[in-house]
């Protein structure tokens, strides 16, 4: 205890100290005008080709270190002597398979799948460790993460290393991820409650801050901002409206090696990834193949595609350069690398789904206002460029100029890692100067009704590495021939190796371990299906969904059981170090054991596994902490249309009772529908599987819909309230059992004052809300 006269000071010291050190969200706004540096001795960019493409030397040192330092230790600690799996790891020496992790995209919900399954393969997590799968993790050596899985693979790094457990769900110094706290509306709907306010202007305190440095900014600043109060590490519970942090601002990419797990090379190597739409071209849909895909490492920003085989030095990101020079010697930009900007630019999905002409985004449902109404008021006060995507100054203008399409843009228009349809970033992982030998594709996308994965993501990155990537990436291995084989074989709902059997040595292609999303293999109602706009949850939905995938993932499957498969762990480790095998001459024959596993593990496009061994799996979310209909009531009772008066909301929430049993009505009648539509999906899969120029681009539509129900009601003699619900349904979604067919429900209303002398009356509200009614939101 101090005495009084000096406990003051001291308190007063340590306060100002601490507010100091957590800096102000004004952090958020790059350096400009720095000196350059002396780029005749150290260029920033560096150009080579498909051919001659080398890492960063910072890469490279990291991972020939780890893989010297760390990672045999790593392996004896999960292999022990590797008798277990019917080998004598001593006899492979130091040469190890190189190995990676990507994690896919779809927001909060990758996210979480993404700790779920990285929990069940980290040594560090007791039952992983038990069932054999934990020790994956140890010895990887690179983590890729896009959109959604670039926020679990930046709160790793910016988080020190922590276990997922406590990363995703706090301990005494980390607060958790808050997901049960709204992304955009934190403080409940009511944009203008006094604490949705503290945070939209602190938000766009920080978002001022980087404009009034005459950079342009977009919707991509304050959604860059929202993810760091989650992600990053300066924001609790008790800090959240406040400005008493930076939250997270001011924490640059660049510094990722400067943090102690790093240092100490017990983190495998951090990659990110972004898309590019031409500069200009407006683009609001899927992308096709051919436009550039950018990678993000703590060292570099730049693309390995043949088009463009540029990296630029990650400090100096934010400066426009001219065929690699800056325009002055005083022009350079640095901290334009915030950490929440690199994860926003990754999850930038706002092209896809902002209408410009209305200033609504799609599929956020309620929860769009929020982010909208913080780029709207942003807009007021700087100006942006390209407003619905991440825009980053060019350090490749003039750079490859006959092959390279932006290079006659001085911007880069930046946006989410999965437009072009490669949902999991598996690409960086196949760069050829990596040489990765075996990768895990966590694959958490939500391509059906239901939001479980078929295979599309990797069927897309398959294409792209064949006919675009062909000269400076490997080749994907042999996978099913089109999302509808993926769920005929099963290949989608348990994990699987593709690649097992090269013919060549080195092998032709890396051995990859697919994990995708899917039911609980116990038959348990399934809560990791969620919509991609899902943005928040409730603390047990977090919880029961972490341990559903981490049950999963080290669940492994048996044929026509719903038991776990006890030998699962070490077919895993079977699987690890298959590849190692082939860097010994003679090459060391796979073991009886690894053998058996393989048998089961592999998928061999010429004896396609049955999805009639995958038996009993509920594929239909259910919601565990039940908000589902008086979600939807919240939603009305919180909105604008509370300001008219109850009656319109109790008018609604009839309308909506009345909708709602409608719609069960027709799900029963749907029942029956199924079956036909069992069997169109079969003839027409049948085609499918014969023509092998299957093109995952081509765009298809499958929704139609199958319901619309029109309203209007006058409230008030003053006010009334219109709009449609129109139902969705998607037949693609059947299993062979046709149990899985799904609905969804649009809801479009708008709330209208007739009481001007305006015969049309004025528009006070508008919402358009669309997920089916049992809180289940529409992913994209
Ligand atoms: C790669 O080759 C290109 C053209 O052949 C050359 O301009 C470039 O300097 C080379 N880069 C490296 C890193 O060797
Ligand atoms: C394992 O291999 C090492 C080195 O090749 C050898 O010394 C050792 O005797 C082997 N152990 C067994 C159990 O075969
Ligand atoms: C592996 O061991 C050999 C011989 O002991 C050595 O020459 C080589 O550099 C080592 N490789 C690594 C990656 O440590
Ligand atoms: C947050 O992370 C940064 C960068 O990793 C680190 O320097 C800082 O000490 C961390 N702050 C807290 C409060 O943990
Ligand atoms: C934090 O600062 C911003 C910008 O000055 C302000 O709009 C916001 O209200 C402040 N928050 C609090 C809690 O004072
Ligand atoms: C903009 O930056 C200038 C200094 O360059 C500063 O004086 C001014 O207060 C800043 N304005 C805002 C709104 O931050
Ligand atoms: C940077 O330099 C330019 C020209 O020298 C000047 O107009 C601008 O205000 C400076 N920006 C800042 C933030 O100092
Ligand atoms: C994109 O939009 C801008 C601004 O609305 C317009 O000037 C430009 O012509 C558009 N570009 C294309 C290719 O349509
Ligand atoms: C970036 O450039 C600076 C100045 O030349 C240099 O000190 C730094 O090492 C470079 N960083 C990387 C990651 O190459
Ligand atoms: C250097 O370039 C910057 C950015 O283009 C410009 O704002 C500034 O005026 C230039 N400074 C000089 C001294 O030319
Ligand atoms: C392309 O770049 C080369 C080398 O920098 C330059 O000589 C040539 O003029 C450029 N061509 C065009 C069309 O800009
Ligand atoms: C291991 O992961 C499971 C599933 O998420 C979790 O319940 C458990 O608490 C974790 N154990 C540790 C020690 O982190």
């Amino acid at each position: 205890m101090f005495p009084p006269p000096l406990a003051l000071p001291f308190t007063l010291l340590t306060l100002i100290s601490s507010v100091l050190a957590q800096g102000s969200p004004e952090d958020y706004a790059p350096n400009v005008n720095q000196s350059c540096p002396d780029i005749t001795t150290a260029p920033l960019v560096r150009v080579f080709t498909p051919q001659n493409q080398s890492l960063h030397p910072g890469e490279e040192s990291f991972v020939s270190e780890r893989l010297a330092s760390v990672i045999p230790q790593a392996w004896s600690d999960w292999l022990g002597d590797g008798s277990g799996i019917g080998y004598n790891l001593s006899a492979f020496g130091n040469e190890s398979a190189k190995i990676g992790i990507s994690i896919s995209g779809g927001g909060y919900r990758a996210a979480q799948y993404g700790a779920g399954v990285l929990s069940a393969l980290d040594a560090r997590n007791q039952s992983a460790k038990h069932a054999g799968t934990g020790g994956f993790l140890q010895v990887t050596s690179y983590l890729s993460g896009l959109s959604g899985g670039s926020w679990i693979t930046g709160s790793l790094y910016f988080n020190d290393w922590p276990t997922l457990e406590d990363m995703v769900f706090g301990n005494d110094q980390l607060s958790g991820w808050l997901l049960d706290i709204d992304l955009a509306t934190p403080d409940g709907d009511d944009l203008f409650s006094e604490k949705n306010q503290y945070f939209y202007g602190s938000i766009l305190w920080s978002v001022i801050a980087k404009a009034n440095k005459s950079i342009d900014t977009s919707i991509t600043d304050p959604w860059a901002r929202m993810i760091s109060y989650h992600f990053l590490n300066q924001t609790t519970r008790d800090n959240f409206f406040t400005n008493d942090t930076a939250h997270g601002a001011g924490q640059l990419w660049s510094q990722i090696p400067n943090i102690p797990a790093y240092q100490s090379h017990q983190t495998p190597f951090p990659l990110i990834m972004a898309d590019s739409r031409p500069a200009g071209s407006n683009s609001t849909g899927k992308l096709p193949p051919e436009p550039t895909v950018y990678e993000i490492t703590p060292f570099e920003f730049g693309s390995w595609d043949p088009n463009l085989s540029a990296m630029v030095n990650m400090t100096y990101i934010g400066t426009h350069l001219t065929n690699g020079e800056p325009d002055n010697n005083t022009a350079c930009v640095t901290a334009f690398d915030q950490a929440g900007f690199m994860m926003g630019t990754s999850a930038s999905l706002f092209n896809q789904v902002f209408d410009a002409g209305t200033n609504e985004l799609d599929k956020f449902g309620s929860d769009g206002s929020g982010i909208v109404y913080s780029l709207e008021r942003q807009l007021r006060s700087v100006r942006t460029r390209a407003d619905d995507v991440a825009d980053w100054p060019s350090p490749f203008h003039g750079i490859k100029n006959d092959t390279f399409e932006d290079s006659d843009s001085t911007w880069l228009e930046l946006v989410d890692g999965s437009t072009n349809g490669e949902n999991v970033p598996l690409g960086p992982m196949f760069v050829k100067a990596r040489g990765l030998d075996t990768i895990v594709a966590v694959d958490g996308s939500a391509d059906d009704a239901n939001a479980w994965p078929n295979g599309s993501s990797i069927l897309h990155t398959q294409f792209r590495l064949a006919n675009v990537l062909n000269t400076s990436h490997q080749l994907f291995p042999p996978i099913p021939s089109s999302p509808e084989e993926f769920i005929s074989t099963g290949v989608r709902q348990r994990p699987t190796f593709f690649g097992c059997n090269p013919t060549q040595i080195p092998p032709e292609f890396p051995l990859v371990i697919y994990l995708p999303n899917s039911p609980p293999l116990n038959g348990d109602d399934p809560v990791t299906n969620t919509g991609t706009f899902k943005i928040d949850y409730t603390p047990l939905h977090s919880r029961i969904f972490v341990d559903q995938a981490h049950a999963n993932t080290i669940g492994g499957f048996l044929p026509k059981s719903e038991s776990v498969d006890p030998n699962w762990g070490q077919c895993l480790q079977c699987a690890a170090i298959d590849r190692s095998r082939f860097k010994l001459s003679p090459v060391i024959p796979r073991s009886d054991f690894c053998s058996k596993c393989f048998f089961q593990y592999c998928f061999e496009p010429t004896s396609p596994p049955d999805g009639a061994y995958i038996i009993g799996r509920k594929l239909v979310f259910v919601d565990p902490d039940p908000q589902g209909f008086s979600k939807l009531a919240d939603f009305f009772a919180d909105n604008k249309l509370a300001f008219i008066g109850g009656l319109v909301g109790l008018i609604v929430l009839v309308a909506c009772l009345i909708g709602f049993l409608i719609w069960r009505k027709k799900r029963s009648q749907k029942a029956a529908q199924a079956k036909y539509q069992e069997i169109a999906l079969y003839s027409e899969e049948r085609e499918w599987t014969s023509g092998a120029s299957y093109d995952p681009y081509e765009e298809k539509d499958f929704r139609t819909p199958t319901n619309q129900i029109e309203f209007h009601v006058d409230a008030q003699r003053d006010s009334y309230i219109e709009g449609t619900v129109a139902t969705a349904y998607d037949p693609t979604y059947l299993t062979p059992r046709g149990e899985q067919k799904d609905l969804y429900t649009d809801f479009h209303s708008r709330v209208g004052s007739a009481e001007t002398d305006d015969s049309e009356g004025t528009v006070v509200g508008e919402e358009h809300h669309e997920q089916d009614l049992l809180g289940h939101e529409r992913t994209v």
